[in-house]
């Protein structure tokens, strides 16, 4: 397995999950009722998918081998970008789920909220995932050596064996099929 080939691959599902967002964004500026399930089954998506099974063989074996094997100094400056854009993205998806449950319990003008973080989520991950495809990925494939890039590899396939095992990928991407065919994207 290459394991950064995988995780771009993992990229553009995510990128179509962006979509679906802007999408639902859309359908509440124009005053459509908020679709509450599919907000939350989006949120399940990039928590579950883009965060907890991507991000996390980022910043537990791609970034960690980075850190450990081409020394902290180097790969602070870029790296910490990267673990900061996590953290923001997270932050927002929190105030998006704060946002529904405040129009759901009535609160319309909250609607601005809801829109606002899925909106500056699209963007940022967006923005984030060009930065790693185009810079950070293709730092890792030049400076780190062809054993340090195996064990990354070794790492990435047991975490996807134990997934696949799980069915994650698929119940994720499923879901987002099923979103798209919704939505007609
Ligand atoms: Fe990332
Ligand atoms: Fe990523």
């Amino acid at each position: 397995m290459d394991a950064i080939n995988l995780m771009m691959d993992e990229h553009k599902y995510i990128l179509r999950g962006l979509k679906l967002f802007r999408k639902l964004s859309v359908e509440v500026l124009e005053g459509k009722p908020v679709d509450f399930v599919s907000f939350e089954k989006m949120i399940s998506f990039v928590r579950g998918y883009a965060d907890k099974h991507h991000h996390n063989k980022e910043e537990v074996v791609l970034f960690k081998k980075m850190e450990t094997q081409l020394g902290e100094q180097v790969v602070k400056g870029p790296l910490s970008g990267m673990y900061i854009e996590h953290d923001l993205g997270r932050q927002h998806i929190k105030l998006l789920e704060e946002a529904l449950l405040r129009v759901k319990n009535g609160d319309l003008d909250s609607r601005v909220d809801i829109i606002a973080n899925s909106i500056c989520y699209t963007d940022l991950l967006t923005r984030h995932i060009e930065k790693e495809d185009k810079l950070i990925y293709s730092f890792a494939r030049r400076a780190l050596s062809q054993i340090d890039m195996e064990d990354v590899n070794k790492s990435c396939e047991e975490i996807e064996a134990q997934a696949t095992k799980d069915q994650l990928q698929k119940n994720y991407i499923d879901a987002l099929e099923e979103l798209e065919r919704k939505y007609k994207i």
